[in-house]
């Protein structure tokens, strides 16, 4: 076994604060070493309840450039860990919901959210490539963003193309569910999930917008190796054994992927 150390970061950004918001990132990923993977909440640094498209605009970072990208590449090379982290997106005239990876060399990957939750529709453009699957010194890593979550075909893809460890940067909302729901993926999938969720309240556009926290960090068997408070700011890592998640013999006669129907599945597109 070659042991690794994965958790997450669960904090309360302050919205618009994107300064002041790095700076404590930078204090909570510092206290978080030694780790091997860091994974830190949807739109990280920024706040999530925008009022407009022209308001997120500022906030937004071209991918690889930008106050967020120079902080975690900073990060991922001293403390030789591989970060994710979600941000705003700035392409040409589109905004997405996007998360990043730096790793530990000093380069990045790009995955935009694919499955926009309510309002967001209003602020980004949809994600129009498949959910990201980068090679790390962790092994594969997949990478997934909040609602995703609720597409099982999301964390199946990211799974059948060899992630090891789902990293799921999460502004979530909804009471409890997908905490709950990533146990299923992970048995369904054999991965390890970590699920980086913020904390705290939003009100900015008429709505009370109360984030779940519970950050949790999930193994191949479903089992929670480590939860994170409702309420408060939480560093969370573990040692664990990449490698268990390539193990997809589920008996000695029933392998998790061989064993699919896809011929049979009638009516997935
Ligand atoms: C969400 O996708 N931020 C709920």
């Amino acid at each position: 076994m070659t042991p690794a150390r994965i958790g997450y970061i669960q904090y309360k950004p302050e919205f618009g604060d994107r300064t002041g918001n790095l700076a404590r990132l930078e204090a909570l990923c510092r206290q978080a070493a030694p780790a091997d993977l860091l994974v830190l909440p949807e739109l990280a640094a920024t706040g999530y309840e925008f009022l407009s498209p022209a308001e997120v605009r500022p906030l937004a970072e071209p991918f690889g450039d930008g106050p967020t990208f120079d902080l975690c590449g900073r990060l991922a090379r001293e403390l030789n860990a591989t970060l994710v982290a979600g941000y705003p997106e700035s392409a040409g005239e589109r905004l997405y919901n996007a998360a990043f990876v730096a790793l530990p060399d000093g380069t990045f990957a790009n995955y935009r959210k694919i499955h926009l939750f309510s309002r967001e529709k209003e602020l980004f453009s949809p994600g129009d490539a498949p959910p990201l699957v980068v090679e790390t010194p962790l092994g594969r890593i997949g990478v997934m963003i909040c609602f995703d979550w609720l597409f099982p075909e999301t964390a199946h893809s990211l799974a059948i193309r060899g992630a090891r460890i789902l990293c799921h940067p999460s502004n979530l909302v909804l009471p409890g569910f997908c905490q709950k729901a990533m146990l299923g993926r992970c048995i369904e999938n054999r991965v390890f999930a970590v699920t980086a969720n913020r904390w705290g309240v939003e009100e900015r556009v008429g709505r009370r917008l109360r984030f779940t926290g519970l950050s949790q960090v999930v193994d191949p068997r479903g089992n929670v190796l480590l939860a994170a408070p409702e309420e408060a700011d939480h560093l969370g890592v573990v040692e664990i054994d990449p490698a268990l998640a390539d193990d997809k013999q589920v008996t000695e006669h029933n392998h998790l992927f061989a064993d699919r129907r896809p011929d049979l599945y009638e009516g997935l597109g």
